[in-house]
């Protein structure tokens, strides 16, 4: 296995210094670029294992041809204290954040290892992805208004922050929690809108459940994380994070398709699970506690959407589906509902490099997820973490932000009104197979899809080869 000198040498000045455990001692998975500067450091942090793992890329950065590249990924035990200085010091030398994602306990970080190597071979089972609810979908669209996003966007956005240990992210979490019960007033039996602790920190994730009429047991999940972070700050009760894009914008698009779906008495037939996570900022927390907590409970994640700054449009190409740390499969099915449902919409296709949001804690899980973006990895909304996140930014509109709610309720309604359950992928049952007859379905509706169809099939062909019977 190779490795690069820096992490090389990171890894033999641990071996020697075995650093006994200290009392707050914290678990982490790294990319290798986030790792280099973490060694900087003066405490020292001790490696448990890393491995070259596979991602899917653009070739050129908006290039619609994917290739396979690797990056290595370490998990780390270090001091609890070490992780602010990490997460500054990646915002500030690598110009982007974190690339890290915390974990409960040493196993379960070194799980996530072995599952992120071994995500190739996971195959896990899929639902139909045919488009064929268009009487339904297409009477929910013309509902949804960009006002009501900006309304979402403007109240989130005013609280002085929603960091995850501030007063202000736990006074954010209630009210989204009082927000979304306010779209349930009926108090329908099959609604539940409900607030999840978290042991470590004190705000709480925020989820709005509708129980499933098919009783298939499968559920679809909608996500979008609720704290902010000012990246350069160290005063963190009182620092400004206003997180317009990064992530109100998000929370916005699921609170605008939670009240068409209540209003128009919407009933699923799979269950349908939107969650506002904590504690994204700062290593994926909160979804990496609630993937976790997903073993014991009795309901099965078929497919997994992640909208995480959909306010900024940076590019003249309209929605971006992001290809790393994702489902190839699902990612065609979400071009081709844009073709269907939005078709004066055009699609991207880049990637993050790194696991840079909660679909990646479900991802590498081995559930399948999608990431649809605002931008491409050039041009997204450089204000991000920092003061001049405001509605300001993006034009004191959300015209941006309604493309992806209004493919969000397409991808939840024509996925959760099945009551088909996704079938067991079975050895030689690869996800190539799945994405070609998807595609045949997909290249009768539209030219465009053939592109993405062509782009899918080069994403999927390199981890198709070893099938394996599903995890879940
Ligand atoms: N919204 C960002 C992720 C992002 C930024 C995606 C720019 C694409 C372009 C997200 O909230 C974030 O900052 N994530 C952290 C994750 C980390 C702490 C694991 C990041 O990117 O470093
Ligand atoms: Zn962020």
């Amino acid at each position: 296995m190779h490795l690069s000198p820096v992490i090389a040498a990171v890894l033999a000045a641990a071996a020697l210094h075995a650093t006994p455990a200290a009392a707050e001692t914290a678990w982490i998975t790294i990319g290798e670029k986030a790792f280099a500067l973490l060694a900087e450091q003066s405490t020292p942090s001790r490696v448990l294992a890393s491995r070259r793992v596979p991602v899917t890329v653009p070739e050129l950065r908006g290039s619609r041809t994917m290739v396979q590249g690797s990056e290595m990924v370490l998990a780390v035990e270090l001091d609890d204290s070490q992780l602010d200085a990490l997460i500054t010091a990646v915002h500030e030398r690598l110009h982007r954040c974190g690339g890290f994602a915390q974990h409960r306990s040493q196993a379960e970080a070194l799980t996530v290892l072995h599952r992120l190597e071994a995500a190739a071979a996971i195959v896990p089972s899929a639902p139909s992805y045919a488009i064929d609810n268009q009487l339904q979908v297409g009477a929910l669209l013309p509902q949804m208004q960009a006002s009501n996003l900006l309304d979402t966007i403007g109240s989130l956005s005013s609280f002085q922050n929603r960091r995850y240990n501030s007063s202000h992210g736990t006074l954010a979490s209630t009210w989204l929690f009082n927000r979304w019960s306010q779209l349930n007033p009926g108090n329908r039996r099959d609604v539940r809108v409900s607030q999840i602790a978290h042991s470590g920190w004190p705000q709480k994730s925020v989820q709005f459940e509708i129980i499933g009429s098919g009783n298939s047991g499968e559920t679809i999940i909608m996500g979008a994380h609720l704290d902010s972070i000012n990246g350069g700050s160290a005063t963190a009760e009182t620092q400004r994070a206003p997180g317009a894009d990064d992530d109100a914008s998000g929370v916005a698009a699921l609170t605008e398709i939670i009240r068409v779906l209540m209003v128009s008495a919407y009933q699923p037939k799979r269950n349908i699970r939107f969650i506002a996570y904590a504690a994204e900022e700062v290593g994926l927390r909160g979804s990496q506690d609630i993937v976790a907590g997903q073993a014991a409970r009795r309901d099965r994640v078929v497919g997994v959407l992640q909208l995480d700054m959909v306010a900024y449009r940076g590019d003249a190409t309209d929605l971006w589906i992001y290809t790393d740390y994702t489902n190839a499969a699902q990612n065609l099915f979400l071009a081709n509902l844009a073709a269907t449902y939005l078709p004066t919409l055009t699609v991207g296709f880049d990637a993050c490099g790194y696991g840079c949001s909660d679909h990646a804690s479900w991802h590498n899980a081995g559930f399948a997820a999608s990431f649809p973006f605002e931008a491409s990895n050039a041009r997204y909304n450089f204000a991000l973490h920092s003061v001049n996140d405001t509605i300001a930014t993006f034009g004191n509109q959300a015209d941006h932000a309604l493309k992806f709610a209004r493919l969000g309720l397409a991808y939840l309604v024509e996925l959760a009104s099945d009551n088909t359950p996704a079938r067991q992928a079975a050895a030689g049952i690869t996800v190539a197979n799945t994405t070609a007859a998807t595609a045949t379905v997909a290249s009768a509706t539209a030219a465009r899809v053939k592109a993405a169809a062509a782009t899918a099939a080069t994403a999927t062909a390199a981890t198709a080869t070893a099938a394996a019977p599903a995890r879940r």
